[in-house]
Order: C-alpha cells, then structure tokens, then sequence
C-alpha cells in the first residue's frame, strides 16, 4: 500500500482515506457538513444549489454555510479538525450555469473540486487559481490520460457496480491501468460500502475511496423516506443498468423504476444527444432513483456520523487482520 505523503495536503490528515461522493439532488450542505465534522471529505454537486428566477444564488449561501459552520467546528475541536468539502461541476455543453458556479466556487476558495463528464483546461486554471485542486472522474485508461494532460491533479476512477453514471470496467483492471503510469492521487469508485472494501481500494493501489450510495440511508441526505427504505432493503440483484433515463449508462433502483411504470427487464436505450444539465430536475432522479450495488450491506437509516463511525471500525479490524497475517 503507497503512504499518504505525495497527496496534497487536502487529502491527508482524514480520519479515513475517504470522500462522500456528491449525488445529484441528494447531497446538500446537511450531509456534507456532518461527513466532514466526522472526518472525511464531503462533497455536493454545484447543480444542487438551484434558486428561483431573480434570486440571489444558493450556491453563494451554502458555500457560506458549509464554510461558516466548519470553521466554528474547527475553533470548538482543534484536535478533530473538520475534512475539507469538495464541490462538484459537471462540465457538459448543456450545463449553462458551469462559467458563474466556477466564479462563486473561486470566490469562496472551494479547496476540492471534482469534475465529471469532460475535463476543461479552463476549469482546473480557476480551480488552481484560488489554491484549490482538481479530481477529475474518469471511467476508463484513455480519459483518465486526457484529465491529466488538461491539468488534473487527481483522478476518481468510476468502476462498474457505482451508483449513478457507473463505469463497465472492473476496478481492478481499472485501478492498474491508470496506476502503470500515473503516480499522483487515485480515489476508487463503486460499491465502496464497508471498511472492508475501503482497504481492499488502497490495496489495489487507489489511494482513497469515494462512496455515494451508504449515504442515501442517512438522516442528513435529501432523499424521500421511500428511496432510503429501498437503499435498506437492497441488494446489489435490486440494481438496474440502463442509458435510457439520461442517456449515458447509469444504475438505478428497479423498484423505482416500476413504481414509474416501466418494465427494468426492458428498458429501451437512450441517446447521449439527450442528455441535458440545463433544465430542472430530469424524471431521472427525482422519481428514477440512482444507486450503486455495495448496498446490500445498509440494514438501516442512521446519522452520517455513524455510518462513518461503522466503515471506520471495519476499515480498522480488516487492517489489524491482513496485518496479523503477513506480521510473525
Ligand atoms: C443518486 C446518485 C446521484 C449521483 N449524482 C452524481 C453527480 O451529480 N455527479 C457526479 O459526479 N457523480 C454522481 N454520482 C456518482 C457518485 O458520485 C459516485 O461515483 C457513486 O455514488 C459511487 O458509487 P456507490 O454509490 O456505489 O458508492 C451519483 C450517484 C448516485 C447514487
């Protein structure tokens, strides 16, 4: 396993080497404070901060807040300092907004930023220019080469099985390809939902984890009673992969998708050309809901904190074990 001191300083330090991934409508200020008062990165899409026509942009108030409510909690706990936040930009054509959230997130000196659906030269120069850095999440070799010849400094490699826009690859393929020439910090994505699988990442040479769909289950996620219950009651047979609902590949709940009346078992496929960021929420989502297959181990709702708490210990009975093993 590599050690932590060629990360930079954002990524070092955590309680756990890991991120709560930003999930689209999900993630809020709520979530992302109580993931980093509990130690680890945690991390909001821009997109969800959405106010109305004329109003002044909520993106502005809850970076204030995330900031504001940290910093308290640092003065309160020099010896548990909070995580850092990350924020989330998805840079497609169709996401009108990108060039004022890049503006907002520069201004509030947002320390993480994580890219996904293109790598722009011009997002890292603004990330960079207010001393943050930049995750660009790939799911295979040829992107994860193009995010770091724009000027990247990290990767999340998105494998198969992760809630949302999932990757095909396996995470071992995936994780060794990109490791055979790139040394910097490598976060691994998908089914990442015990401590157990959390060191089996650093392992297999990711440097972090980075999990979304455990956090569904937790009192601070903005997410109906119903989508929680069916993130307790899954399993990973309960995930469905399909392009139709926003035309990239992603995974979803199959329950949601017949509560919506369609059939799982035959989904059309869908257009890359439709995709669309601009518009309010999408079907997909808000009634499609998206999630990956590590959730079969979440057997109730709980607090963030707790649910840290929970991979943490794992994360440090799987370490003592492997180590008792190789140490005589
Ligand atoms: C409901 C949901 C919404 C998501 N929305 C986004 C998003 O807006 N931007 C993004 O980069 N990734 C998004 N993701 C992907 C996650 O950031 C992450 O890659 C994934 O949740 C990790 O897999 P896991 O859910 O198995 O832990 C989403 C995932 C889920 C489950």
């Amino acid at each position: 396993m590599r050690d932590v001191s060629h990360l930079p300083p954002a990524l070092r330090g955590l309680r756990l080497p890991l991120l709560g991934a930003p999930m689209f409508i999900v993630s809020g200020p709520e979530l992302v404070i109580a993931q980093c008062k509990a130690g680890i990165v945690g991390s909001f899409p821009a997109l969800n901060a959405r106010e109305g026509k004329g109003e002044p942009a909520q993106l502005d108030k809850w970076l204030t807040r995330i900031t504001e409510e940290l910093d308290r909690h640092n003065q309160a706990n020099p010896d548990h300092p909070a995580a850092p936040f990350a924020v989330n930009q998805i840079v497609h054509r169709s996401n009108g907004r990108l060039e004022r959230d890049l503006e907002i997130c520069a201004r509030h000196k947002v320390p993480i930023w994580i890219t996904s659906l293109g790598a722009r030269a011009e997002v890292n120069e603004a990330a960079h220019g207010c001393g943050g850095i930049v995750l660009h999440d790939v799911i295979n070799n040829t992107f994860a080469r193009k995010a770091i010849e724009k000027g990247a400094d990290g990767l999340i490699a998105v494998a198969a099985g992760a809630g949302g826009h999932a990757g095909k690859q396996s995470p071992f393929a995936l994780v060794e390809e990109i490791r055979d020439w790139f040394d910097g910090p490598l976060i691994l994505s998908g089914a990442i939902a015990t401590g157990r699988a959390l060191l089996a990442a650093r392992v297999a040479g990711a440097d972090l984890g980075y999990t979304g769909s455990p956090f569904i289950a937790t009192d601070e996620a903005n997410a109906p009673a119903r989508y929680k219950e069916m993130i307790v009651t899954g399993s990973a047979e309960d995930i469905v992969t399909s392009s139709l609902f926003t035309g990239v590949s992603g995974n979803y709940l199959r329950e949601s998708i017949k509560a919506a009346g369609l059939d799982p078992d035959n989904l059309s496929t869908g257009q890359a050309a439709t995709m669309n960021f601009g518009s309010g929420s999408s079907k997909a989502w808000t009634d499609i809901w998206g999630a990956g297959q590590g959730i079969g181990v979440v057997k109730a709702i709980s607090r963030a904190a707790d649910l840290i708490a929970r991979i943490e210990e794992e994360y440090r009975a799987a370490a003592r074990k492997i180590a008792s093993e190789f140490i005589r």
